[in-house]
């Protein structure tokens, strides 16, 4: 079975911004889409995301924000190269490295070549005669993993009613996946009337979390943890916290707006450390700054032994800048996001690599995401153990929860416990 047709357009993501879809053709007549995911709070070190601004193609109403060059580049550039091509993904996701062999694929795209490299994976599985999931791990109990879901949001998904970008719950006693999704719908669901009665003004933020404002970190946390208690599930959901501190350090300073408190990067070890041993926190991600290696592994050194201290703009996605982290025991565990990276293949290396090096793995979703749910077979499928998509409002944030629990009534499967 050969490629007959790629074709590469322009579609909506959450947010209402631009993205890239791809569909492909298979010589037996299958059509195959994949759409991907942008973000908002975009790592430094991520591979590049083309849009049209400053390109002279860039449509008006858009706002520069377009994506008609990396459309433009699979149809002419890409395209020829994969008609007749038989499926094989390395070899394709190595002929996209061929075609623009620049770190990041800053010529051609990320967007662009994600897009492909996804369609290629979706299309391969449906040659072997499988599910995408399958196709990953074709037999054996599948992992469905243990999620993080956000219940309050911050930073640059929440016009900054909070410094922080995050705060989730973590259903770790839960016995199976669906148990656990039910445990954190009651849990927002009673923050979202709760914020109200307490009279915060509330909006539902990128990914579909609650936009409350609070003064502090502390004062977000115990809010959550309240309304955790208020239904009988303390000790059975512990806290996730996404800090994204990238976006509020600058010139050597960690400076929070809504507190007006600004802090030395030990100072804000000393901060973070606080936050962790004050509260049931399991897991703390980018609590410091993307090229903040120092604080990172002086953090490491004296957090509590079972806290997760997970990278994402620290790590990219990339494989160097995780090997330095190993090397520099700067974390224990890795974000994972696919279009950070630019390719399905070197993205689970990265994984892979996380591994088996004990770092655990979070597959993620981004705050631009679409209804496409291949997010969820690839967690499953490359046994992640845990994943992170959002909250629970949003057809794009559902479509991937829903995809976990079709998967874990229809298949022999394992829920994972890594708290
Ligand atoms: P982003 O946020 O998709 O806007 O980058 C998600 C995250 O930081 O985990
Ligand atoms: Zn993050």
């Amino acid at each position: 079975m050969n490629i007959k047709k790629v074709l590469a357009y322009q579609v909506l993501d959450s947010r209402g911004r631009p993205t890239v879809a791809v569909t492909l053709t298979l010589s037996d007549g299958s059509i195959h889409t994949a759409r991907v995911p942008s973000g908002a709070s975009t790592g430094a070190h991520e591979a590049h995301e083309l849009r049209d601004v400053g390109t002279g193609r860039a449509e008006t109403f858009y706002g520069g924000k377009s994506v008609f060059s990396a459309v433009a580049n699979i149809n002419e550039i890409i395209a020829p190269k994969l008609i007749g091509h038989s499926l094989n993904p390395a070899a394709i996701d190595g002929i996209l490295v061929e075609a623009d062999p620049t770190p990041g694929h800053q010529k051609i795209g990320a967007n662009a070549t994600l897009a492909t490299s996804l369609a290629v994976a979706k299309a391969s599985a449906h040659v072997s005669g499988k599910s995408l999931v399958r196709f990953y791990q074709p037999t054996g109990p599948l992992l469905i993993p243990m999620p993080m879901i956000n219940i309050l949001s911050g930073g640059a998904h929440a016009n900054r009613s909070l410094d922080i970008q995050d705060v989730l719950v973590i259903p770790h006693a839960a016995k199976n996946f669906a148990e656990a999704l039910s445990w954190v719908v009651a849990i927002r669901e009673r923050a979202a009337s709760d914020g109200k009665s307490h009279g915060i003004t509330h909006l539902v933020a990128d990914e579909g979390g609650l936009g409350l404002s609070f003064k502090t970190t502390d004062d977000a946390c115990e809010f959550v943890l309240a309304q955790i208690e208020l239904l009988g599930l303390s000790g059975k959901v512990s806290l996730a916290l996404d800090i994204a501190s990238t976006q509020f350090y600058g010139d050597g300073k960690y400076s929070l707006t809504t507190s007006g408190t600004s802090y030395s990067s030990d100072q804000f070890v000393d901060e973070m450390l606080n936050l962790v041993n004050t509260y049931p926190i399991s897991s703390i991600e980018d609590p410091f700054a993307e090229d903040d290696w120092a604080a990172w592994t002086a953090f490491t050194k004296q957090a509590p032994e079972k806290l997760q201290i997970l990278g994402d703009d620290l790590f990219t996605t990339n494989l160097h800048r995780l090997e330095r982290g190993i090397a520099e025991v700067s974390a224990n565990a890795i974000l994972i996001k696919a279009n950070q990276n630019g390719l399905v293949t070197s993205t689970h290396r990265v994984l892979d690599h996380a591994h088996a090096n004990n770092f655990a793995t979070v597959v993620s979703a981004r705050s631009g995401e679409t209804e496409d749910s291949w997010l969820a077979d690839l967690a499953i499928g490359w046994r992640a153990g845990q994943i992170k998509v959002g909250s629970t409002h949003g057809s794009e944030r559902t479509a991937k929860w829903n995809r976990l629990l079709e998967i874990e009534v229809s298949e022999e499967t394992e829920f994972s416990k890594p708290f």
